[in-house]
């Protein structure tokens, strides 16, 4: 028995030295053992669970203890886009082993003030957000500079004069999108000798793609004068309200040539609308709009949607891809565009068996 017991209390001395030096081990950051920027920065697990914001942690692998800490705040749902864009984003992070943090701001600029603050709180390692408008962020992106918080904007941009709130800006050239929908239409109509009318619909207001696919647009057409906005007015990029906003074209203005949807979904409301109407919408009404979703491009397909400009929502790679750069603190661009095409009825046709979202 007292031979167990002295076998014993030494088993136990050289167990307790092996954890001393392992400890040692730890604390000792020499060599070649430093942490990567990346885990250096990543948040406690506590800190990690915004109430307002729902995680797509759990999906993630569970390599490390420290994950990279990414609070995303999203526009909405108001569109086929947004809903590949927000899955994109999910999946890339969940990908690169990343605790996202993912709040949808509901078209409202409150609320995503309100989710950028939250993570700014949660000291998380980077934020990302789709503005959902222009303007207006100046203070919280100071406030997210002076905690040391590194920002980057997808899909929309801000009007901040101070580019140093943001590392960069990945997403389309939305004017780029209103020239190449405003050439297809100035070629269309080269030979008219009469007045072509154009209701168009506007994506929210104030948004960088509503402000810029109308300028976009308008810088082009106006080469032609006989080419004329006759109405224009929001429809939020909604299907609904791109509905309800046709609905009222129609019935105030009896000699409609083309509608210019700033997005696939209002495009198909107002097919709707004009279907309704007992019109043929790409036969009486040209119809042209930007995204290429899948709902769009079938709508293209069936002739229904003359010319699609493409806006890509892929963004979730590019965007972790420069969240992991951020945080090794290599050089980035300030703005990455994304690569885009446009398509005819007969090109989506083709498209369409392959196309992802
Ligand atoms: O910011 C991109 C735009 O937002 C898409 O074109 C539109 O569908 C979305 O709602």
């Amino acid at each position: 028995m007292k031979k167990f017991k002295k076998w014993g209390v030494s088993l136990a001395l050289v167990a307790l030295m092996v954890v001393v030096s392992a400890c040692g081990g730890n604390n000792n950051n020499g060599g070649n053992a430093s942490p990567s920027p990346a885990e250096s920065s990543a948040a406690p697990a506590a800190e990690s669970s915004a109430p307002a914001s729902e995680s797509a942690s759990e999906s993630a692998p569970a390599a490390s203890d420290k994950k990279v800490v990414l609070g995303f705040a999203q526009v909405g749902a108001e569109s086929g886009w947004r809903t590949a864009n927000t899955n994109s984003i999910k999946e890339s992070a969940a990908e690169a082993g990343f605790d996202l943090k993912f709040s949808d701001a509901q078209q409202k600029q409150e609320n995503q003030i309100k989710a950028i603050r939250s993570y700014i709180q949660q000291k998380v390692d980077v934020i990302a957000f789709s503005p959902v408008v222009e303007s207006g962020w100046d203070t919280v992106l100071k406030e997210a500079k002076d905690a040391g918080i590194p920002v980057i904007l997808t899909d929309r941009s801000v009007d901040s004069k101070d580019t140093s709130f943001y590392k960069t800006f990945i997403g389309s050239d939305f004017v780029e999108e209103g020239r190449k929908a405003g050439q297809w239409v100035v070629d269309q109509y080269k030979d008219s000798q009469e007045d072509v009318n154009i209701v168009e619909l506007q994506g929210t207001t104030g948004s960088a793609p509503a402000n810029d696919r109308k300028a976009g647009f308008e810088e082009i057409i106006k080469s032609n004068a006989k080419l004329k906005v006759i109405a224009s007015q929001t429809g939020d990029f909604t299907r609904a309200k791109g509905k309800e906003v046709m609905q009222a074209f129609l019935k105030a203005h009896k000699d409609i040539d083309v509608l210019y949807a700033h997005n696939d979904d209002m495009a198909l409301g107002a097919i709707q609308a004009i279907e309704a109407a007992g019109l043929v919408p790409g036969k009486d009404i040209v119809i042209i709009s930007v995204d290429a979703v899948k709902d769009g491009m079938t709508a293209a397909s069936e002739g229904k949607i003359n010319f699609i400009v493409e806006c890509n929502p892929l963004l979730g790679p590019q965007l972790m891809q420069a969240v992991n750069d951020v945080l090794a603190n290599k050089e980035i661009p300030q703005r990455i565009v994304t690569e885009e095409t446009t398509f005819t009825s007969e090109q989506a046709k083709e498209a369409l068996p392959n196309r992802k979202y």
